[in-house]
């Protein structure tokens, strides 16, 4: 373990280092799945007033795919993935056909370890393709969160260990028909993890496409929260394999800082981490795969208090945005960004900048927040 550092971190090289595009493929899949909609970016103009940026939009995931946060763009894909593989189909099929293909003695399973999002989107998966699914849980999780993965048909097992550990046990679970189903990655666990990432990539071109038609400039900072790092990692690999180079700043609960420690510290290395109603975002270890493209890529690292993001949920709801503390991370990051003005200066933000935050689940997802 390795204390954490919490200071603001920069890298002014990550704005002109470039990468190759992940595959797109993910968008056509989820355009393939019932009531697949491109979620909002909604302008909240008198933020960016308050902030002094000239556009602040807001990608709201508060309802994706019939769930309360973005992950199933990521379990719905590397699923699809990893099951379209064992029938020896190298893309993802649609889900209806797997489940048909699949049948329903296919002996298979889904597993997964997860703060709430992920596993319930797991479970939301596995209900839908007809399989069974175990969801490991550390202490903490909302209890509406816990609820919904039941109310799936997974079977829920709480343990009483940190989430690193937690995931640890569900390696251990999995094997043979029992797909482990994780969103992190390490070695000689890769496919996964790079399935979800390559799932997420469709909320950056979902991005992509609507500034394209909104007629608004691309943006000039991204600011994205952060876990294991896999969501900042499909967003650092969107952007550094474009010509348009906006920054890129992630945030982190106070307590949980595993990317702003790696940053520091420039190596991968694991931080004890504490409560936090960010509980989305309260892992110990950046994903494997993903740092080297965050070391390279990412412009600034911070980190954000439990009260901030509090405050954050609360303003974003009286702009009429229902954003939960993980997603409202993103705002308390901006405002830290906006006092500041080495910050502001390093991250190139001026008063007609335009700032995208990622607001990756709802209240109802984890009402800790409100
Ligand atoms: C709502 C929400 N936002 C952000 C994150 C962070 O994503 P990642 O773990 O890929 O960094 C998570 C992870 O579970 C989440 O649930």
């Amino acid at each position: 373990m390795t204390a954490p550092i919490t200071a603001p971190y920069t890298n002014p090289d990550a704005r002109s280092w470039r990468t190759e595009p992940m595959r797109k493929t993910s968008l056509d899949f989820h355009r393939s799945l019932p009531h697949y909609a491109p979620t909002p970016l909604i302008p909240v103009p008198a933020l960016a007033e308050s902030l002094g940026v000239g556009t602040v939009l807001v990608k709201d995931e508060s309802s994706r795919l019939g769930l309360p946060a973005f992950k199933i763009l990521g379990a719905s894909y590397a699923v699809a993935r990893a099951l379209s593989a064992r029938l020896g189909e190298p893309h993802a099929l649609p889900l209806d056909t797997l489940r048909e293909r699949l049948g329903t003695n296919s002996g298979l399973s889904l597993i997964a370890a997860t703060d709430g999002n992920h596993g319930r989107a797991v479970a939301h998966v596995a209900h839908l393709l007809g399989l069974p699914a175990a969801i490991c849980v550390p202490p903490g999780v909302a209890e509406e969160a816990r609820e919904a993965i039941v109310a799936e048909g997974a079977e829920l097992t709480e343990l009483d260990l940190p989430y690193d550990e937690v995931v640890d046990h569900a390696a251990e679970l999995s094997g043979g028909d029992a797909l482990l189903i994780q969103d992190t990655s390490w070695d000689g666990y890769v496919d996964v993890p790079q399935w979800i990432v390559e799932g997420y990539i469709t909320l950056a071109q979902e991005i992509y496409e609507e500034l394209a038609t909104s007629g608004v400039d691309q943006p000039d900072l991204v600011v994205v929260p952060a876990g294991v790092g896999s969501l900042a990692h499909a967003i650092v690999q969107h952007y550094r394999s474009t010509t348009h180079a906006p920054a890129l700043a992630v945030v982190e609960p106070e307590v949980a800082p595993s990317v702003t420690t790696a940053l520091h510290t420039g190596a991968p290395v694991s931080v004890a981490t504490g409560e936090t109603i960010m509980m989305g975002m309260n892992c110990g270890t950046v994903s494997g795969i993903a740092w080297p493209t965050l070391r390279d890529g990412v412009d600034a690292s911070l980190t954000v208090t439990d009260d901030q993001a509090r405050a954050a949920v609360a303003e974003l709801r009286d702009f009429g945005v229902d954003s939960g503390p993980c997603g409202a991370a993103t705002l308390a990051a901006l405002r830290t960004i906006c006092d500041d003005d080495e910050l502001r200066r390093n991250l190139g933000l001026g008063p007609d900048s335009v700032v995208v935050l990622l607001s990756t689940e709802s209240t109802a997802a984890n009402p800790k927040g409100s």
